[in-house]
């Protein structure tokens, strides 16, 4: 069956798929999983876009882009960071995570954003999309409403368009998503 790409802004609750998404990312992050899409989206705010993968009724892959003013040294710079990346078990190592980050880099390059930022648990997954480990004093506002200065393990970059990324101390002005 052939996988389909939906890109929608935030997953409604009422939304016809919005169950399937849950599960796919509960499964995927059982960790102190929320039970409901808007606790996601009070820890993380709501996204720009929300890229979806389907194979008929079913929500195989998620990842959510949340375009952000942020700061690089004493710049206002707009970037992009990607979370919620995941593809149900069964359907992974086939690429589609990949794919999902090269449609998300489609969407950011027409709308002109520089960088993508990441945090990864496998920093390996996003290498050949581009990413390389950012080294850069991250500034974050951290679960427990903190703000924190460090350097984000996990944390990468990936250029998206002619711009090269600087090794300046960054502020998230916001969470790591
Ligand atoms: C991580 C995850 C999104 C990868 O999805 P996927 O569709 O299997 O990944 P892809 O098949 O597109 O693989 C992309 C690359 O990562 C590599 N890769 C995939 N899973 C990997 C893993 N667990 N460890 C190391 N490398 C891995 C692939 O070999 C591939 O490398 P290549 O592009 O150099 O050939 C998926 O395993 C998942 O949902 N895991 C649970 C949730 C999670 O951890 N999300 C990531 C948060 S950062």
């Amino acid at each position: 069956m052939e996988v389909e790409l939906t890109r929608i802004g935030y997953v409604e609750p009422d939304a016809e798929y919005a169950a399937g998404v849950r599960v796919l990312l509960n499964d995927a992050f059982p960790d102190g999983a929320p039970n409901e899409l808007d606790q996601y989206y009070s820890r993380y705010g709501t996204p720009t876009a929300s890229l979806l993968l389907r194979r008929g009724q079913r929500v195989i892959g998620h990842l959510a882009i949340f375009l952000r003013r942020i700061r690089i040294g004493n710049d206002d710079v707009e970037a992009a960071l990607l979370g919620e990346i995941a593809i149900a078990a069964g359907c992974r190592g086939m690429g589609l995570a990949r794919g999902l980050v090269q449609q998300a880099h489609e969407y950011l390059r027409e709308r002109s954003v520089p960088f993508s930022i990441l945090f990864a648990f496998e920093p390996r997954v996003y290498e050949s999309s581009g990413y390389k480990p950012m080294r850069n004093l991250t500034r974050f506002r951290d679960a427990d409403g903190e703000w924190k200065a460090l350097v984000y393990r996990g944390g990468m970059y990936a250029e998206l368009l002619d711009q090269a990324w600087p090794s300046l101390p960054i502020d998230l002005c916001g969470p790591a998503v």
